[in-house]
């Protein structure tokens, strides 16, 4: 038996992402902004996200693998999915559901500065800082907790649960 305990309902996760938006929207103006979903648990981030900014975007995705069916991060992600679009002169976003040891974000953007963009930033739903082994900080963040495991809104345990359109901690 599990048990979900509500972190964030829809409505306070709608509220947090138009706050976002907002900000991210008038920091980038009339730039050149790709944003960049992190497969699969930014998804449902990135499709409410991308409606509620005000300024012309483009997105892609990139996969990459890094706990499996675990709740423990191996610290080198692989990517299985790469981004398509040429990221030269372009402004990129990166969206990540959460940032918990913060090794899988260093990692991926080190990767994407690689590609040559004008400038790399991150936007993650959940900011979860008891792990934490980098200095690497999201630049936008919707919310941010201790620590406990996350599922809803694209959160997954061992893929299930990302349906839930709100954030909970799953106890076992
Ligand atoms: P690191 O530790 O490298 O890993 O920052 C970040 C990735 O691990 C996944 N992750 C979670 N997924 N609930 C989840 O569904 C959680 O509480 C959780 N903590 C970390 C997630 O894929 C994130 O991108
Ligand atoms: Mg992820």
């Amino acid at each position: 038996m599990v048990d979900l305990i509500p972190v964030l309902t829809e409505d306070q996760i709608r509220d947090k992402v138009a706050l976002l938006a907002k900000n991210i929207s008038s920091d980038y103006q009339s730039d050149n902004l790709v944003l960049i979903c992190v497969l699969k648990g930014a998804v449902v981030f990135l499709s409410d996200l991308m409606r509620h900014l005000t300024i012309p975007v483009e997105i892609d995705f990139i996969e990459l693998s890094s706990y499996g069916n675990n709740d423990v991060s191996s610290g080198t992600p692989l990517i299985r999915k790469d981004v398509h679009m040429d990221l030269r002169d372009k402004h990129v976003l990166v969206v990540e559901d959460i940032v918990d040891t913060g090794l899988t974000l260093a990692a991926l953007v080190d990767y994407l500065k690689s590609k040559g963009p004008k400038s790399v930033r991150v936007c993650a739903m959940i900011d979860k800082l008891e792990r934490r082994k980098t200095d690497i900080r999201a630049d936008y963040v919707c919310h941010t907790v201790n620590g406990g495991f996350l599922v809803g809104y694209g959160l997954d345990y061992a893929e299930k649960y990302r349906n839930l359109p709100d954030i909970c901690h799953l106890k076992k």
